[in-house]
């Protein structure tokens, strides 16, 4: 979608706003030296950690590591995607989005008809199970279940009479079917989808009826139907309940994924509002970042059977990629023969509560399932411990996390009998140093790093580091990509500020990196920063050539040299005489 929004519009955006003005909006800020600090609305703190700057204009908490730009803090405090980021953000500057975004626009118009079609939908489900005589089945049916009035309301209940026209008599035909309400037949005409069912409206996070699920009052099947997918209605992005647990708590401490629209009511209805359900489909990465923006903790909840097993390692290994460090997941696995709902009318709120608080850290889970038929007392159990778990350690972004589950997969082996803690040390490079810097402590910060990080953040640097003329396609050294990126990317935008070059690495392979490194404090000397860079920059092209110098011994050694590289090496090796 943001394909749609010129890339020229969000740049002059991002000049026009002041981050100052705009975070202070939100979060009151006070001034401390250059920069304005507040108490970091991104995690619970006593003393401010969070800071503005004005001259880079983005923020950063030193506490939790949250970061960006003025388009990164809207996301992250209204939980808004990049689009509905940066409309705000137009809306803050007073400026329209422009004329090129129409499409977009447009189809958002048309969307309109259909949130309204299924809000209407929604208000006559409602009205039947409330006034229409069938409707006292339903009614009858909840309370059987032992659902309350005030869930009921809560959360829209509806009852859908058991006729084929009772939408089709009272609504446009088009606009039904593209809801997915209608069941349109060859000749033209069409039928109710859902008849004679007890409704569930499905939300999303911003509010709006996006479809239904629909269950049967008795033993008939299939036991619930649901909205097909339409335009507004995708399963594998939306997840019964969150719309009304966000507006209990729009920043919750967890959130339960439990499996059927009853078990949320019931656990609602209990005082445990902050569950939700996929939609009679597996979770996915989508439904897991989703969430993420909400809580830290996701619990999964999952029956003790078989199928609750199997569903549980397909969601673990779902939610690997998401697990960026602050982020954890449970598992919890009811006992046979109970769901959420059953249990908790069983066992009450402390019952339930008991289950969560022992709910499996999913390292645990991870290491137990993938050690069950395993004999870890010797080198080939443990051996093959390594090569399953790894594929999956390495979904897992970098940071803490994934350097402790190598680590403790390293621990799994008796004496270190299979080393591979190797790999987690050099993972550690692309861990954030700032502290370590801060702490003095320079050495795990790579020259090629701090290079890139003195352009990012002062990006006409660009024109010493030209004065140098080197020719940077001959050489070969880690890090040369991204500094090849990042020379591009100022030549290419000539950005008026840091957030300008922030933006244009969104959502590339680089995004995170640069915004570690954006974010890096450098102690500068009396000498100035262009000192410093140079500095960085000599340093940078010693390591490279001392490589490349190590890679040509290597290969001298093992398969032998071609003539252009001989000569080289023996210039190398004079040079260092
Ligand atoms: P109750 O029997 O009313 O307690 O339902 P439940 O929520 O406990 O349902 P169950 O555990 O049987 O299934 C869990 C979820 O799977 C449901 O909430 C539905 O989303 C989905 N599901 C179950 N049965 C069907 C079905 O027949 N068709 C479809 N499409 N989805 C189903
Ligand atoms: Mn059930």
């Amino acid at each position: 979608m943001s394909g749609r929004i010129p890339r020229e519009f969000i740049d002059d955006l991002l000049v026009r706003v002041d981050i100052v003005d705009l975070i202070d909006s939100h979060v009151p800020l006070k001034k401390a030296g250059s920069s304005y600090v507040a108490r970091c609305p991104f995690h619970s703190e006593k003393s401010p950690s969070f800071s503005v700057n004005r001259k880079k204009q983005f923020y950063h908490c030193f506490g939790c590591g949250a970061g960006g730009n003025a388009i990164s803090f809207l996301m992250a405090f209204n939980h808004l995607d990049f689009v509905e980021a940066i409309e705000d953000l137009a809306g803050f500057v007073g400026i329209e989005v422009p004329r090129e975004a129409v499409e977009y626009r447009q189809q958002k118009q048309d969307y309109s008809a259909l949130y309204s079609i299924l809000e209407q939908a929604a208000v006559f489900y409602v009205e039947q199970l409330r006034n229409n005589p069938e409707g006292v089945a339903a009614v009858e049916y909840l309370k059987r279940r032992g659902l309350s009035g005030d869930i009921a309301r809560e959360f829209s209940l509806g009852y859908a009479p058991n006729e084929w026209d009772s939408l089709a008599s009272r609504f446009e035909h088009k606009l039904l079917v593209d809801a997915g309400l209608l069941i349109s037949k060859d000749d033209g005409g069409g039928y109710d989808r859902f008849r004679g069912r007890l409704m569930f409206p499905i939300r999303d996070k911003r509010k709006r009826i996006i479809g239904f699920g629909a269950r049967v009052l008795d033993d008939s099947l299939p036991k619930y139907l649901n909205s097909p997918e339409t335009s507004v209605f995708s399963k594998g992005r939306e997840l019964y309940g969150l719309s009304e647990l966000l507006e209990k708590d729009s920043k919750p401490k967890r959130i339960l994924i439990v499996e059927g629209y009853m078990d949320v009511l019931a656990l609602a209805q209990f005082g445990i509002f902050y569950s939700v359900a996929a939609l009679g489909t597996a979770t996915s990465k989508i439904h897991l970042d989703l969430l993420f923006r909400f809580t830290s903790e996701i619990i999964f909840c999952f029956d003790g059977d078989a199928a609750g097993k199997k569903a549980a390692w397909k969601a673990v290994q779902e939610a690997f990629p998401s697990l960026k460090d602050g982020r954890q997941v449970r598992i919890i696995f009811l006992p046979e023969g109970y769901d959420p709902d059953s249990l908790i009318r069983e066992q009450g709120i402390a019952g339930f509560e008991e289950q969560i608080e022992g709910a499996e850290a999913l390292s645990d889970y991870f290491f137990g399932y993938l050690s069950r038929d395993i004999n870890l007392d010797t080198v080939e159990g443990q051996s093959a411990l390594m090569s399953n778990a790894r594929p999956y350690i390495e979904k897992i972004p970098a940071g803490f996390f994934r350097e402790m589950m190598f680590g403790r997969l390293s621990g799994e082996g008796v004496g270190g009998a299979l080393d591979i803690s190797k790999k987690p040390a050099m993972l550690n490079e692309s861990l954030i140093p700032r502290q370590m810097i801060s702490k003095g402590k320079k050495s795990k910060a790579s020259p090629v790093r701090i290079v890139v990080a003195h352009l990012l953040q002062s990006p006409q640097l660009i024109d010493v580091f030209e004065q140098r003329e080197l020719d940077l396609s001959t050489m070969s050294f880690p890090g040369l990509d991204v500094l090849k990126d990042v020379l591009l990317a100022i030549e290419e935008i000539k950005p008026s500020s840091s957030a300008v070059l922030m933006e244009y690495f969104r959502g590339t392979a680089n995004e995170k990196v640069v915004n570690t490194l954006i974010n890096w404090d450098f102690f500068i000397l009396s000498k100035g920063v262009e000192a410093e860079f140079l500095g960085a920059v000599d340093l940078m092209l010693l390591q490279a050539e001392e490589s490349q110098l190590n890679e040509l011994l290597t290969r001298e050694r093992e398969s032998g040299l071609d003539q252009e590289e001989r000569k080289l090496l023996g210039k190398m090796l004079v040079k260092r005489i």
